[in-house]
C-alpha cells in the first residue's frame, strides 16, 4: 500500500509518550524511509512552546529512545523540520479554529493535501471531548482525504465509560476511522503468533483440547510503578495490563484462522474469542483470581520500597499491582482447557511469554527416569526481552538404557541477521498512516473484553475485604497463586532472562 501525504496530529504533544515513544518511532519510520513525501507532524498541547524549542525538546527524546538514536546528526535535523507546534486549550472548542487555521496554512505550504491522522495522547478525560470539537470544525470527515483517530489506552476505565466512549466516537466517526491503540498488538512477536500458528503444519492440528493441558500467559515487569503512582493507584493490574494487552494475546493464541489475513477477518476472530470466554461466578472469583501488592523488600541488596509507600499512592491502598487468573474458553477447541494469565510490578525480572503445555504422552514407557517427568512438552513464545520461541522436547541421553532429558530447540530473533525490527509504535504508526487497523482493537472486542472484567471490577468494589496478598518486591508474586495451576506437580513458569538459559 502506498503511503499518502499527510499531517499527523499529535494532541498531549508536551507529554512524556510523545517524547519517549512517539517522535521516537515517527524518526525510526524517517530512517527507514516509511514516512510519506510530504509529511508534518503538528504537536498540541497546552503548554507555550516556540517550533524551534518543540523540536529541541524532541531531538533529546530521539537521542535517547530512537532504534536510530545514532543517526547522523543531518538526519536528525532533517526530520525535526518536520515537526510543527500549536498551543491551544484542548478543553475549549473555540480554540479549536486555530487548529483549523493551522492545518490550512500547512497543507498549502507542505503539500500534506489535507489528509490528518489525529492522534489522542492526552489524560483520558480528553477523549470524549477532542473528537468532538474536530468534529464541530468538519475536521471528522472529507471527501477522500484521510480522516482518521488514534486513541491511546486506556479506553475507558470500566465497561460503562468504555460503551459511553465508543458511543460517542461513532456519533461523529465510522469505526474505520477509528483506531484504538494497544502497543502489545505492535510486537513483532506478538504478530508472529499468527505466522507460527497459521503457516506451520505442525503445530495447527495439536492447537486444541485434545493435545493442549493449559495455556500460561505470563507479562511480569522487575520496576514498581516508579513515578506513575497517582495514575496506577486508581488502575492496578487488571486494568493497566491484564484488560487490554494480556487479553488481546489471549486472543491470538485461542482465535481460529481467520479466512484471510485483513482486518476484519482477523478481528472478527478475536472478537469470537472473547465472547466464548467463561464469565466468572463469584466464587470463581474469589478462587481463581489472586490479587497482590508489593511490599518493601531488598532486590539484589537494594531496598526498594512497598507500594504502599511510593509517592501519589494511598498509604491504606487496596490496589493490585499484581494478579493471576484462570479462566476457560467454551468453544469447541478449547473446552475445558484452562488459561492461568498473570501480570505484576515488582516481580524478579521483565518477562513477557506465552506458554503452551501440551498433554504428557498416554504412558511413560521411560519410567526409571528421575530427572524427566514426562510432564508434556512445552512451547515457549517468548513476548520480550530476547524474542523467540522455544520448543522444550525429552531426547535420549547416550550410553546404555533410555535415560531421558528435557532439551531445548530454540530460536531468537537475534539470530536474524540484518533484519531490522521495528518497534512496536514504530509498526503501529505506520499501519495507521497507512489505513491498516488490523493491529488496533474494534470497539465490538474491547467492549467484550471488559464484559468479561467488569464483575471482578465489581466483586472488590463490593467486598473490600476480599483477599489481597502482600509480596515482597522480588519475589514472583503471593505464593497463592500457585495453588491456582491444576495438576501434579505443576506451577506458573518462573523464566530465566535467556531463553537459552533457561533449560532445567
Ligand atoms: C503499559 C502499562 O501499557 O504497558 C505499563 O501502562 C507497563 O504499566 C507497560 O509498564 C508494559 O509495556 P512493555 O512493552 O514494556 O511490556
Amino acid at each position: 500500500k502506498k503511503i499518502q501525504d499527510q499531517i499527523l496530529v499529535i494532541f498531549g504533544a508536551s507529554g512524556d509518550l510523545t517524547y519517549r515513544k512517539l517522535v521516537p518511532a515517527l524518526f525510526d519510520l524517517y530512517k527507514q524511509k516509511s514516512l510519506p513525501d510530504n509529511f508534518v507532524m503538528l504537536g498540541v498541547a497546552r503548554s507555550d512552546f516556540s517550533d524551534e524549542l518543540f523540536r529541541e525538546k524532541m531531538v533529546d527524546g530521539i537521542r535517547q529512545f530512537s532504534l536510530s538514536k545514532d543517526a547522523p546528526q543531518a538526519d536528525v535535523d532533517a526530520f525535526a523540520d518536520k515537526l510543527y507546534y500549536l498551543s491551544i486549550n484542548t478543553e475549549d472548542s473555540k480554540e479549536y479554529t486555530k487548529l483549523t487555521q493551522k492545518l490550512d496554512l500547512l497543507d498549502s505550504e507542505k503539500n500534506t493535501e489535507g489528509n490528518y491522522l489525529f492522534y489522542l495522547s492526552t489524560p483520558p478525560n480528553l477523549y470524549p471531548l477532542i473528537p468532538k470539537f474536530l468534529a464541530e470544525q468538519g475536521l471528522n470527515k472529507a471527501k477522500g482525504k484521510i480522516r482518521r483517530i488514534v486513541i491511546e489506552k486506556p479506553f475507558g476505565t470500566d465497561l460503562k465509560s468504555a460503551v459511553y466512549l465508543n458511543k460517542g466516537l461513532l456519533a461523529d466517526y465510522e469505526e474505520d476511522q477509528i483506531y484504538r491503540m494497544d502497543h502489545y498488538l505492535g510486537k513483532e512477536t506478538v504478530q508472529n503468533l499468527l505466522v507460527t500458528r497459521f503457516s506451520n503444519s505442525i503445530y495447527e492440528p495439536l492447537w486444541n483440547r485434545n493435545y493442549i493441558h493449559h495455556v500460561e500467559i505470563t507479562a511480569a515487569e522487575s520496576l514498581g510503578v516508579e513515578n506513575r503512582g497517582g495514575y496506577y493507584d486508581q488502575s492496578g493490574a487488571m486494568r493497566d495490563m491484564i484488560q487490554n494487552h494480556l487479553l488481546q494475546l489471549l486472543a491470538l493464541v485461542a482465535m481460529e484462522p481467520p479466512t484471510v489475513i485483513e482486518s476484519d477477518a482477523i478481528r472478527n476472530e478475536k472478537l469470537k474469542v472473547f465472547q466464548a470466554i467463561r464469565p466468572l461466578s463469584q466464587d470463581d472469583i474469589l478462587n481463581n483470581v489472586i490479587r497482590g501488592q508489593y511490599t518493601a523488600a531488598k532486590v539484589k541488596g537494594k531496598p526498594q520500597k512497598g507500594y504502599r509507600e511510593e509517592k501519589g499512592v494511598n498509604p491504606d491502598s487496596r490496589t493490585e499491582t499484581y494478579l493471576a487468573l484462570k479462566l476457560y474458553i467454551d468453544n469447541w477447541r478449547w473446552g475445558d482447557v484452562p488459561f492461568y494469565i498473570r501480570s505484576g510490578k515488582h516481580l524478579p525480572t521483565r518477562v513477557s511469554e506465552i506458554v503452551i503445555h501440551f498433554r504428557p504422552t498416554p504412558l511413560n514407557l521411560f519410567i526409571d527416569n528421575k530427572e524427566y517427568c514426562n510432564d508434556g512438552n512445552i512451547l515457549v513464545i517468548r513476548i520480550h526481552p530476547d524474542e523467540g520461541i522455544l520448543l522444550k522436547t525429552g531426547m535420549k541421553v547416550p550410553g546404555a538404557g533410555y535415560k531421558v532429558k528435557e532439551v531445548n530447540m530454540d530460536f531468537h530473533y537475534s539470530q536474524l541477521q540484518d533484519t531490522y525490527v521495528p518497534g512496536a509504535y514504530e509498526r503501529l504508526l505506520l499501519d495507521a498512516m497507512l489505513g491498516d487497523s488490523t493491529l488496533y482493537t474494534r470497539g465490538d472486542a474491547l467492549e467484550a473484553a471488559w464484559r468479561f472484567v467488569q464483575p471482578i471490577l465489581d466483586y472488590w468494589k463490593n467486598n473490600p475485604e476480599a483477599p489481597l496478598y502482600g509480596y515482597p518486591c522480588g519475589s514472583w508474586g503471593p505464593n497463592v497463586a500457585d495453588s491456582l495451576i491444576e495438576g501434579k506437580n505443576m506451577t506458573w513458569r518462573y523464566p530465566c532472562k535467556n531463553l537459552s538459559d533457561d533449560g532445567i
